[in-house]
């Protein structure tokens, strides 16, 4: 389908679903922006989750949310259990506006819910030669280090910067060895899943899709990784003053209540110790780039250069649509 055409498909059934057209427009631009860079799991195959969460009350489709001034640089938004994707677009907005004045801006936000992408909002503020730092958390999926229970989530990590070059570096980065998503699909279609992913219920490592199922999954580099999922937790829940330790409901299986995701966004210009940053890392990226490479490794890539050459492709066709989300799709217009 063309791009234009499910835009206006998803941005309808959101407005249908009690959403001003403003944050609908926010709202459907994100999940496209998840579809073009192939990031598919945070893309149409939400819509539907979200809507559910609507009709249940559980997301507030018209929030009265409070931006606090702390100071100049430092904002704290309560999004009184908005959609992620605008609590978020009103927290990167706020945190580069902070940052334009005074140098740096952090924005916490609590009371929220799934947002997307991290580096989608991150590319706002680097293309305004800012360079964020963005953090997330969300509902259990990672058994910390030692840990027979999952408790993080895939907390992503997000780093970007500009680099004197029209493709940002984005390193947004989930703490999980595997996507859930694959090990599901493994599952159904009796496929083995890679060594090193995942526990059985008994702590016991797993290369069947049904038993990592029921286990647990592995954080990336063991506690390293463990202890970055933690920090994401400390400063997206327990900071912020959304939840945290384990209590991020799952936005598909817990109706129970809103998910009171916490968010932190933090930004600052990228010249403020070196006039020169932009020439700066242009040289940093062009000497790493000339490194001598392994056999059948074309270019050594900065991280995000794959998804923008990816956006960059799929800008050009259509997205393909699924029939289980073409019928989700058809549910939710006809409702
Ligand atoms: N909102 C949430 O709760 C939530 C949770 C988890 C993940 N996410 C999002 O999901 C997205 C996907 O996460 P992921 O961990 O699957 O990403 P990924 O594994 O596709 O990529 C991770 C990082 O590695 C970089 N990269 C990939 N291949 C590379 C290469 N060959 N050379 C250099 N760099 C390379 C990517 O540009 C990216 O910055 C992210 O945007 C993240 O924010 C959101």
């Amino acid at each position: 389908m063309k791009i234009k055409k499910i835009k206006k498909i998803v941005k309808d059934i959101f407005i249908k679903n009690n959403l001003s057209s403003s944050d609908a427009e926010i709202s459907s631009k994100a999940i496209i922006n998840a579809e073009l860079v192939g990031a598919y799991g945070h893309g149409l195959s939400r819509l539907k989750m979200y809507c559910d969460r609507i009709q249940k009350k559980i997301i507030n489709p018209k929030p009265k949310i409070k931006i606090k001034k702390i100071s100049p640089s430092i904002s704290h938004i309560d999004a009184k259990n908005s959609i992620g994707f605008v609590a978020a677009d009103i927290a990167i907005k706020t945190a580069i506006k902070n940052a334009k004045k005074t140098g740096i801006g952090m924005v916490a936000v609590k009371n929220s819910g799934h947002y997307g992408l991290s580096g989608y909002y991150a590319e706002q503020a680097v293309k305004k030669n800012l360079i964020a730092m963005i953090y997330t958390n969300a509902p259990p999926a990672i058994a910390p280090h030692g840990a027979l229970k999952s408790l993080f989530g895939t907390n992503p990590i997000c780093f970007a910067s500009p680099t004197g070059s029209k493709i940002p570096f984005i390193l947004d980065t989930s703490i999980s060895m595997i996507n859930r998503g694959k090990i599901r699909v493994a599952a159904k279609n009796n496929k083995k899943i890679p060594k090193g992913v995942a526990l059985d219920i008994f702590g016991k490592p797993t290369i069947d899709a049904k038993k990592a199922l029921a286990g647990v999954q592995l954080p990336i580099a063991g506690f390293r990784g463990s202890g970055l999922a933690w920090m994401v937790d400390i400063l997206s829940g327990v900071l912020t003053g959304g939840n945290h330790a384990g209590r991020v409901k799952d936005p598909f299986d817990d109706f129970s209540g809103p998910q009171n995701i916490g968010h932190l966004f933090i930004t600052f210009k990228a010249n403020l110790f070196q006039k020169n940053y932009n020439q700066r890392i242009k040289d940093n990226i062009k000497t790493i780039k000339k490194l001598p490479k392994i056999k059948g490794i074309k270019e050594i890539m900065y991280p995000g250069e794959n998804k923008f050459n990816r956006y960059r492709k799929n800008l050009k066709k259509e997205i393909s649509i699924p029939e289980n989300i073409r019928k989700d799709l058809i549910t939710l217009i006809s409702n």
